[in-house]
């Protein structure tokens, strides 16, 4: 039976109707109702209090998740079933941040201790790196990285790189070193990220799964002519690192096999974050026992997600919510909100997370699903969103949002005489939003205030926005892998729900097949072969008018 013909489904349709003549101006005073909608766990609070929700919807979510198998299917990725059936691989990620004595089997074979001998090599490597011990061609200490991926060879990376920079135990291990990031083909980012850099003291680290991608590949060369243009040939064996699962690739571009940290078809590039991919540049800027407790916080929501009752499952609630606004009450988009500047690339790194896992038009048999799947995610640090985009939050469209705090700041600071710490201060705006989208100004609240009656309409807010808010502790490397494994199990969840495949992305491979026609093409031309065929007429008009 089809997930939407089920009894559960049916009863979230009719359910979703009677939630038209709900406000959560009024759900919010009902004390009980905020109690059942909150959750803390792992540190953790998650309040969902401000979803158009009661407990009775709550109920209807967990019913669905029943009846899509939800339990089975976390239980059978987490359990190495090869659950990514396009591709027949299983879906590991999990697996990265076992603990050693774990056992996970992918088609009887424990997978853990491979886990771990990789995870070694990387410690003895960036060990050795950062004392000195390992050093470049001309003896000196390799004191930068710059770490070459694209999609999910960086995303995660630079998210989880960005958000520890300004922890304080991390700045201090990171003292005197750089990481600096390599995606974008464009030669712009090249020189970005090779600025003030001196070959003698530079690591690249090449990082792709399938180490093929054109930006990547392109991006290494042009980062190895400068090393060998300074350096000479020789010195790419000492400056050249490369983490990827194809390590015959790796073996012809030139890089020292015994310098290839490899990983497994069972990890998807943008779950890579926690594999050798995000593991080796964070271990040579910030040390390994700050990666050993960032993946320790991923490993505390794995076990979460596994064995807490659904009703209580952070991820599990954070998807079901997602469902629920999504494909129930008809908001395709979501806006990732963190109120913690060191945030600033979470949401370019669940956007590829979520939109390339869960951005499907066919369910996992290949029959085209029957409601739009997958969420437009986008986002911001508060309070810089709150003077951009925010005004159509609140006035505009309806976008579910996730609102993400800490108690406590990774750098407080007080200005004497000002009434609260400037983190105090950044947070009244965390708890001021949630409720502004909620409760909204009505016409007779802004006409009580003695405005112009022209300007009334213009003032009113409508309210009726929900939200989720994360309250963790401090943004340290615990809570940063946490919030990582959070948001990969709720794509994960939303995916099992609409019984889509969240781990291939097909959908990318088309503009890259083209991309190539198209460098064909340019290179052609540029040879002086005039003629540009095999192109629309609109694409050959512009193509004549970008070669001159
Ligand atoms: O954009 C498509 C994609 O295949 C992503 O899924 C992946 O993260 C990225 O390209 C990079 O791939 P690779 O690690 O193989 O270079």
């Amino acid at each position: 039976m089809s997930l939407i013909t089920s009894p559960a489904w049916k009863s979230l349709v009719a359910h979703a109707r009677e939630a038209e003549s709900w406000h959560l101006r009024d759900l919010l005073q009902d004390a009980k109702r905020c109690r059942a909608l909150r959750v803390a766990a792992e540190g953790i609070t998650l309040d969902c209090s401000r979803q158009l929700a009661t407990p009775r919807t709550l109920e209807l979510l967990e019913d669905l998740a029943q009846a899509a198998a939800l339990p089975q299917r976390l239980a059978a990725m987490m359990g190495g079933e090869r659950i990514n059936a396009t591709e027949g691989r299983a879906v590991l990620h999990t697996a990265l941040r076992a603990a050693p004595d774990a056992d996970i089997r992918v088609d009887g074979v424990n997978v853990v201790p491979e886990v771990h001998e990789v995870l070694g090599r990387i410690k003895s490597f960036a060990t050795a790196v950062r004392a000195g011990r390992r050093l470049g061609s001309t003896g000196e200490a390799l004191t930068d990285v710059v770490a070459i991926g694209i999609g999910g060879s960086y995303l995660g990376p630079e998210f989880v790189s960005e958000a520890l920079r300004t922890d304080p135990a991390c700045a201090k291990a990171a003292a005197g070193r750089r990481l600096r990031f390599l995606a974008n083909v464009d030669p712009i980012d090249v020189t970005r990220a090779l600025e003030d850099l001196d070959p003698r003291r530079t690591l690249v680290v090449v990082i792709s799964k399938t180490f093929t991608t054109a930006e990547t590949m392109l991006n290494a060369r042009t980062v190895r002519n400068w090393i060998v243009k300074a350096l000479g040939k020789q010195a790419v064996a000492q400056h050249m690192v490369a983490v990827s699962t194809n390590l015959t690739a790796v073996a012809e571009f030139g890089i020292d096999p015994d310098l290839a940290f490899g990983f497994w078809d069972w990890v998807g590039g943008r779950y890579s974050v926690c594999s050798a991919v995000g593991v080796l540049p964070l271990a040579l800027q910030y040390g390994f026992p700050v990666v050993e407790r960032f993946l320790a916080g991923a490993r505390s929501i794995d076990h979460h997600v596994a064995t807490a009752p659904l009703r209580r499952n952070l991820p599990v609630l954070l998807g079901l919510f997602g469902v629920w606004n999504s494909t129930f009450l008809g908001h395709p988009a979501r806006a990732l909100l963190p109120y913690c500047q060191a945030l600033h690339k979470f949401a370019p790194h669940i956007q590829q997370v979520d939109m390339e896992s869960n951005g499907k038009r066919v369910d996992i048999n290949g029959q085209p699903l029957p409601f739009a799947a997958g969420e437009i995610d986008f986002g911001e640090p508060g309070t810089n969103g709150q003077h951009s985009f925010y005004q159509l939050l609140h006035q505009g469209r309806v976008v579910p949002a996730d609102f993400i705090g800490f108690k406590r700041s990774q750098q407080p600071r007080q200005v004497k005489g000002h009434p609260v710490s400037n983190h105090d201060e950044l947070m009244a705006n965390f708890f001021a939003q949630p409720d502004a989208l909620a409760c909204g100004l009505s016409a007779e609240e802004v006409a009580a205030q003695d405005i112009p009656a022209e300007l009334v309409p213009h003032k009113v807010f409508p309210g009726n926005r929900p939200s989720t808010c994360l309250l963790l502790e401090v943004c340290d490397a615990q809570a940063v892998g946490q919030l990582l494994a959070l948001y990969e199990h709720r794509t994960a969840v939303q995916g099992f729900i609409w019984n889509l495949n969240s781990f291939d992305q097909m959908g990318v491979e088309l503009g890259k097949v083209l991309a190539t026609k198209v460098v064909a093409q340019l290179a052609a031309s540029r040879r002086g072969e005039d003629r540009i065929k095999g192109f629309n007429p609109a694409t050959t008009a512009m193509l004549k008018e970008y070669l001159g």
